[in-house]
C-alpha cells in the first residue's frame, strides 16, 4: 500500500517533467497544518537555479498536477511554497484500506540488506551500567524497526570478554577474591578486586608487573588462568542475561572479543603485506595522512610489546561479519567517545577495499538530577539491574493507585510493562545524541510525552471494545477480528474534524516508520506515537464512540481498532509492550 506522501511525490515529480523543468524538490509533511497536510518547495528551487519568479513556476506545476483523488487543489503560500491539503474521503478510503492490511500502510524495504547490528556490547567483570543502556535500548529499536521493513538483521552483542583488564582480575582473583562475596554477588565481587588491583598495581610497580604478568600467561593459554577468565565470563554473562531478559532485548549471536583471537595476527600480517600498515616505533600502525582532521592520528594495530588491541580486533571483526556473516550494512551503536576509533576502522576497511555500508551509531550521555554522569551517591555507576527493578516498583505505585483491584499476577505484569517502558521510551524519545537527565518522576508521568501516556491511551481503547463487547484486535498479527469490524462498516465516515485528524494520523504510520532509519533517529517514531495519541485523545473528547449512532458508531470504533493496533504495533517498534489495563 502507498502512502500519501508517495502518491502526491510521483504526481509532483510528473508535474515537474511536465512543464519542462528538471525533477526536484521534496514533498514533506506541511510545517503548519493551517496551510495543509503536505508541502513542497520545489519552486522555491528551481525558481532559484533559473533566477525566475517562484510563484509563477509554482503556478505552472499546479496546472499540471493531477492529485484532484486525494488533494484538495494545491495551493500557493508564502514565496512560493505549493500546499496540499488531504480530501476528507480519500483519508476515510486509505484508512480502511490500512484496516485490512497487517503490515498498516509501512511497506517493505525496496532493497533489503543484510544488516550486522552491534549493540550493547557491555564488558566482563564490569557490571552493565546505566551507561549501556543507551546503546542496548536504541539497538534493539533500530534492529526490530529494520526487521519490520523487511532486512535481513543479525544482533550481534560485541561483550569486552578480552582484554588488559583481564591482567588484573585474575591478579585480584588470586590475591584478593573473598570467595563468600563471589557467591552472594559475583558482579559485585568482581568489580570490586578488579578496582583494588587497578589501585594497587598505580602505586606498587610490582603488582602493576605482576597483572601484567597474568595477562601474558592468559595470552599464552596458561590453563589456570584461562578457567578463571572463563569463570568471569560465565558469571558476567548470566547477570547480562538477566538484564535483557528483564528488557526484552535478544541477540542471535554474542561474538565477543576473544572470538577473534586467532584472527588477529593474520590480520596485522595482511596490513603490512598490503602496506596499509606500516611500522613506527615497533608498533603497527595505520596513518591516513590523506585525511587532514586524522593526519597526526594513526591508528596501532599492534603494539610495540607485540600486544593486540580494541583495534585489532575491530579489523578482524569486519572480516567476520562480511566474510562470513555475509553482510552488506554494518551498524554499531556505542557512545560519542569511539567516534574517532571508527572512524578510523571504516576508513581501514575501505582501503581493504570493501564496499559495506558502514555506520556508526553514536549517542550521548545518561545524566542524574545535577546534569553530571548519572552516579549513585557513592559515586559508583548506576548497575542497570538495580534501576530495573526500581522502575518496576514505582510503576507498580502507579498501578496500586490506579487499578487496586487488579490480582496481584495482574498488577506485577503491568508494573513490568509500565516500568520498562518508561525507561526504555525516555531514552528513545530523545535524539539520541543529547545528553538528558534521567528523572523517574518525569517518565514515570501520565500526561506528556512518555510511555505511560501512550500505554494508557492503548489502555483506553482496550477498554471501550471490551465495553462494546467487540472483538478487538488483540495483538500483532491478529488483524482477522478488527477487520471484522472495518469490513462490516464497509467504509469510514469521517465527520468531525477530530476524527478526520486521527485518520490522517494513522495514515501517516507508514511514512514515519522507514524515516526513522534515515538517520538512525528512533525519537521520530516515538514522537509520531505521542501526537497520535494525542489526536485520539481529541477524538475520544468530542466524539461519543459507543453512544453515537450508526453508522458513526462502527466507523469510530473501527477508527479506534486502527489507533489501537498502530499504538501497539508503533511501541514494540520501540521494543515496549502495551498492557491491556493498568
Ligand atoms: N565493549 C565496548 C564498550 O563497552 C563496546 C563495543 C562496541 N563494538 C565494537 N565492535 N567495538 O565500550
Amino acid at each position: 500500500m502507498e502512502t500519501f506522501q508517495s502518491l502526491l511525490e510521483k504526481k509532483l515529480s510528473e508535474a515537474i517533467a511536465k512543464t519542462g523543468f528538471p525533477s526536484t524538490g521534496d514533498l514533506t509533511p506541511a510545517t503548519d497544518p493551517r496551510f495543509g497536510d503536505y508541502q513542497t518547495n520545489a519552486a522555491l528551487v528551481l525558481a532559484k537555479q533559473r533566477s525566475e519568479n517562484p510563484k509563477t513556476i509554482a503556478e505552472k506545476i499546479i496546472a499540471q498536477l493531477d492529485v484532484g483523488e486525494w488533494s484538495e487543489t494545491p495551493t500557493v503560500a508564502g514565496a512560493g511554497f505549493i500546499n496540499f491539503k488531504l480530501r476528507a474521503a480519500a483519508i476515510a478510503k486509505k484508512a480502511f484500506e490500512l484496516c485490512q492490511d497487517e503490515r498498516l500502510g509501512v511497506a517493505r524495504a525496496r532493497s533489503p540488506r543484510r544488516i550486522v547490528i552491534d549493540f550493547g556490547s557491555p564488558n566482563v567483570a564490569k557490571p552493565m551500567h546505566v551507561g549501556h543502556i543507551r546503546s542496548t535500548v536504541l539497538g534493539d529499536a533500530l534492529a526490530r524497526i529494520a526487521q519490520f521493513l523487511g532486512h535481513d538483521v543479525i544482533r550481534d552483542n560485541h561483550i569486552g570478554d578480552w582484554g588488559t583488564q583481564f591482567g588484573m582480575v585474575i591478579y585480584g582473583w588470586k590475591n584478593l577474591l573473598d570467595g563468600q562475596a563471589l557467591a552472594r554477588d559475583p558482579i559485585a565481587e568482581l568489580v570490586r578486586i578488579y578496582k583494588e588491583a587497578n589501585e594497587r598495581s598505580t602505586i606498587d610497580p610490582a603488582v602493576r608487573e605482576a597483572c601484567r604478568q597474568e595477562l601474558v600467561k592468559l595470552q599464552s593459554g596458561d590453563p589456570e588462568n584461562l578457567s578463571i577468565w572463563k569463570q568471569c565470563v560465565n558469571l558476567s554473562t548470566r547477570d547480562f542475561e538477566s538484564a535483557y531478559a528483564l528488557l526484552d532485548i535478544h541477540y542471535d549471536i554474542q561474538r565477543g572479543e576473544s572470538f577473534y583471537n586467532d584472527r588477529l595476527a593474520e590480520v596485522v600480517d595482511r596490513l603490512l603485506k598490503s602496506s596499509i600498515a606500516e611500522i613506527s616505533q615497533g608498533a603497527v600502525c595505520v596513518f591516513f595522512r590523506d585525511i587532514p582532521e586524522l593526519a597526526d592520528k594513526p591508528c596501532i594495530i599492534r603494539k610495540s610489546d607485540g600486544g593486540f588491541n580494541y583495534a585489532t580486533t575491530d579489523v578482524a571483526t569486519v572480516d567476520y561479519r562480511i566474510n562470513d556473516l555475509k553482510a552488506d550494512t554494518i551498524w554499531i551503536v556505542t557512545g560519542a567517545p569511539q567516534i574517532l576509533h571508527f572512524r578510523q576502522i571504516f576508513e581501514i576497511a575501505r582501503r581493504e577495499g570493501y564496499k559495506a555500508d558502514f555506520r556508526h551509531i553514536t549517542h550521548g550521555s545518561i545524566l542524574g538530577e545535577d546534569r553530571k554522569l548519572m552516579k549513585t551517591r557513592s559515586g559508583e555507576n548506576v548497575p542497570l539491574r538495580e534501576l530495573l527493578d526500581e522502575a518496576c516498583k514505582r510503576a507498580r505505585a502507579i498501578v496500586d493507585e490506579k487499578n487496586p483491584d487488579l490480582s496481584d499476577a495482574e498488577k506485577i505484569d503491568i508494573a513490568h510493562k509500565i516500568g520498562i517502558g518508561a525507561v526504555k521510551y525516555s531514552d528513545l524519545s530523545q535524539y539520541r545524541m543529547t545528553d538528558y537527565v534521567f528523572s523517574w518522576a518525569r517518565m514515570l508521568s501520565l500526561q506528556g510525552n512518555t510511555a505511560p501516556y501512550l500505554q494508557n491511551a492503548y489502555v483506553r481503547i482496550r477498554s471501550i471494545f471490551r465495553k462494546a463487547d467487540v472483538a478487538a484486535p488483540l495483538s500483532q498479527g491478529e488483524t482477522r477480528r478488527q477487520s471484522a469490524v472495518a469490513t462490516e462498516i464497509g467504509e469510514f465516515v469521517l465527520v468531525d474534524p477530530p476524527e478526520i485528524n486521527l485518520a490522517k494520523r494513522l495514515c501517516q504510520f507508514g511514512e514515519v516508520v522507514p524515516q526513522v532509519l534515515n538517520d538512525f533517529r528512533p525519537n521520530v517514531l516515538a514522537n509520531y506515537l505521542f501526537e497520535l495519541a494525542n489526536s485520539f485523545h481529541a477524538f475520544y473528547e468530542a466524539c461519543p464512540v459507543l453512544k453515537s449512532e450508526e453508522p458513526a458508531r462502527s466507523s469510530r470504533l473501527a477508527l479506534c481498532g486502527l489507533g489501537g493496533r498502530i499504538l501497539e504495533r508503533g511501541l514494540d517498534l520501540l521494543g515496549i509492550k502495551a498492557p491491556e489495563k493498568m
